[in-house]
């Protein structure tokens, strides 16, 4: 509608000016998805969000997701501003490992090798060893499992199952998990196999290990929408954000994707997955934010040097 357009050209007036660039999570609306699209911006996973925004040229990075991926943005580029359409978009994973927990748990466990999800504070990377996202983690611990190295994991518990019965690794796991895909159920994603016999299922392996046995592809965002391209299957069930169809859909649009069923409801329930800080991104907050200089992130500097050591090698390790 009328309203939209004038939006939508405001913030991309605002983007020229201001030299900005909107870097997107898939999970997001999908207008903001479309304008980062539109505009030279990028909408990835939280790997490529880090590398698009550390490689682009723009002074300021704007970030549609949550608190992380804005922070883990100024880490990494500390001359540039780093704008979010709202600071109040947490995730249950960086708010189950506070700093003040975590750090005396590293320190009681000094012969371990400290991996930690870039769905953390820049406090807790401060004390990690390694940052990684879903799309590296498995090969990362791998790797230093092949080193002899003990695992201290943090903070998403199904992540680090899946890691270790992958790896193999010695691993500590810290009890976190993501309200969005802790609620996906086993046993309902499986009567709806049953029905549904010819579609393949994609997990993000934040997902409890029942529900990760019954996948046909596990990986992050942007490893399950290059399965959906990839597998010969013309129907999927998807057991992510429900964000994610704007782009699973746009890679590969003459399929069909349903999503997992989730805690309480029936098979095939669109709509039920959907993380609630990342609904608290929209169109109006990034242009308020691009107008007023609002929602700016800052990470205290002795923090954000001792958290680029671990983040800076999730980069290098992943190139
Ligand atoms: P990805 O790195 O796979 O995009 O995951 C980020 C996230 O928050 C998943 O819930
Ligand atoms: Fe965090 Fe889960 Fe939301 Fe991802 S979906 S941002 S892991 S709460």
């Amino acid at each position: 509608d009328a309203e939209r357009a004038a939006l939508v050209a405001r913030i991309k007036r605002l983007l020229e000016e201001q030299d900005a660039v909107l870097i997107a999570h898939y999970y997001v609306d999908a207008e903001i998805q479309r304008l980062a699209e539109e505009t030279g911006g990028y909408v990835s996973d939280s790997l490529d969000m880090a590398r698009f925004g550390h490689e682009h040229p723009a002074r300021t990075l704007v970030i549609a997701g949550v608190r992380f991926m804005g922070e883990t943005a100024k880490i990494l580029n500390p001359e540039k501003r780093v704008l979010m359409p709202t600071l109040e978009a947490e995730c249950s994973l960086d708010l189950s490992c506070p700093a003040a927990e975590f750090v005396p748990f590293c320190d009681a466990h000094p012969d371990h090798t400290v991996v930690v999800y870039s769905n953390t504070s820049a406090e807790v990377k401060a004390r990690a060893d390694y940052v990684v996202t879903s799309s590296i983690a498995v090969k990362l611990v791998d790797h230093l499992r092949k080193q002899g190295k003990k695992i201290l994991w943090a903070p998403d518990k199904h992540l680090g199952a899946y890691i270790n019965s992958v790896t193999g690794a010695d691993m500590l796991i810290w009890p976190g998990s993501c309200v969005v895909h802790d609620a996906f159920k086993a046993d309902a994603l499986a009567a709806l196999k049953k029905e549904r016999p010819g579609a393949a299922v994609l997990v993000h392996p934040e997902s409890p290990a029942a529900v990760i046995a019954l996948a046909d592809a596990v990986g992050s965002t942007t490893q399950l929408i290059e399965a959906a391209k990839r597998l010969p299957n013309k129907e999927f069930i998807v057991a992510t954000d429900s964000g994610i169809f704007y782009k699973m859909q746009q890679a590969a649009p003459e399929k069909t994707f349903l999503e997992a069923p989730t805690a309480g409801k029936g098979p095939s329930c669109m709509a039920c997955a959907h993380c609630p800080w990342m609904a608290m991104n929209s169109l109006a907050r990034v242009a308020v934010a691009l107008e007023t200089g609002a929602n700016e992130i800052h990470v205290e500097e002795e923090i954000r040097r001792k958290a680029l050591r671990a983040t800076q090698r999730m980069l290098d390790f992943a190139k």
